[in-house]
């Protein structure tokens, strides 16, 4: 549930203290090996129950892990997960407060004025919040966004100079992590080309994300047909036919997690009496969606208008459409 804060601190995202009821969600979402998974699980309790005694050790750990890979592919959805799992693992020791930066809340340059924000919410936003709870969870989705801005930087600026400020803030992500050994940082990318070296070899995980294997697209597609086999249960037999899943599968390769979930609803949009009834889905649908790479396209033949499409409504369902604007306007 989010805290009902006054306002967030500039930068803060949203405040979520865990675990929370609807936040399993997440973790079961995101189809990965399971190995993954459980090396996530690990670095994260070992972070979160042991991070201090093991600060002690010489160079260990810095409580940062990176999340790398192409868009779509379940980074930022399972870091958010892996918060709420953590929580539940740690439950009997006290709440988790999971606290998201959005780094695009930083406009303009690196330099001056945007970068002390980005310095305050390191250094002392985040450390008054992990004061609040045992367990703290901080999430920087696309921490690159940070790094990208060198090369937008303006030309007039001195590029060096685009440089510094940009390894400051990723050094300061490293020092706040390192100042507050308890604390995991989760940080994700798009482009880790774009993320300063020095960063990365001190992360103590950097786990690569890939495209799904035709074999994930399938698992991907059936959990998102067992979805809405909840909600129309006339489904269901959709689900058995493994060999017909897998031909769709086959149809998106080299797709992301996202686009293979929004396949399903782009095929539930291919036919009006489908968009109605969502329980007529067929297997054609999916397999139109799939040739139209989920797109939409009205090609051929003039589209028919509205009233041949809708010839039925009822005039008492018609709303005067003049009666919102009156309002707007005044
Ligand atoms: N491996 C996957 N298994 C199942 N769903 C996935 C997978 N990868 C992505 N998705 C779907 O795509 C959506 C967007 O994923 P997201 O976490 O925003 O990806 P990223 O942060 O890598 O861009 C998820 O909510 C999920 O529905
Ligand atoms: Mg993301």
């Amino acid at each position: 549930m989010a805290a009902s804060v006054p306002a967030l601190p500039p930068g803060v995202l949203s405040l979520h203290v865990l675990p929370a009821e609807h936040h399993d969600r997440d973790w079961d979402a995101i189809i990965v090996p399971a190995a993954v998974k459980e090396r996530l699980l690990g670095q994260a309790l070992l972070t979160l129950k042991h991070g201090r005694k093991l600060a002690q050790l010489a160079g260990l750990p810095h409580g940062l892990v990176v999340l790398a890979g192409p868009p779509g592919t379940g980074k930022t959805t399972l870091a958010r997960g892996l918060a709420q799992v953590a929580a539940l693992a740690l439950a009997r020791d006290g709440a988790t407060t999971l606290v998201e930066i959005n780094p695009h809340a930083f406009p303009s340059d690196m330099l001056g004025e945007s970068q002390r924000n980005i310095m305050r919410l390191l250094q002392d936003t985040i450390p008054e919040i992990a004061a609040r709870r045992p367990f703290t969870v901080v999430l920087i989705d696309e921490v690159e966004s940070f790094a990208v801005r060198r090369s937008t930087a303006s030309f007039d600026t001195n590029p060096v100079d685009v440089h510094r400020a940009t390894d400051a803030v990723m050094l300061g992500i490293d020092e706040v992590a390192r100042k507050l050994p308890a604390v995991l940082f989760v940080t994700t990318t798009n482009f880790i080309e774009a993320i300063d070296e020095a960063f990365l070899s001190r992360a103590d995980l950097v786990m690569h994300f890939a495209l799904p294997d035709q074999a994930t697209i399938a698992r991907i597609l059936d959990a998102s047909l067992a979805e809405l086999a909840v909600q129309w249960p006339g489904l269901r037999p959709l689900l058995k036919s493994t060999g017909e899943i897998a031909e769709i599968a086959a149809l998106c390769g080299g797709w992301n997690g996202r686009q293979v979930r929004k396949l399903v609803l782009a095929a539930l949009a291919q036919r009006l009496e489908v968009a109605r009834n969502p329980a007529l889905l067929s297997f054609d649908d999916l397999r139109e969606a799939a040739r139209k790479r989920g797109g939409v396209e009205w090609a051929g033949a003039a589209a028919p208008s509205s009233k041949e499409l809708f010839p039925d409504v009822p005039r008492e369902l018609m709303h005067d459409h003049d009666h919102g604007h009156d309002h707007e306007r005044s």
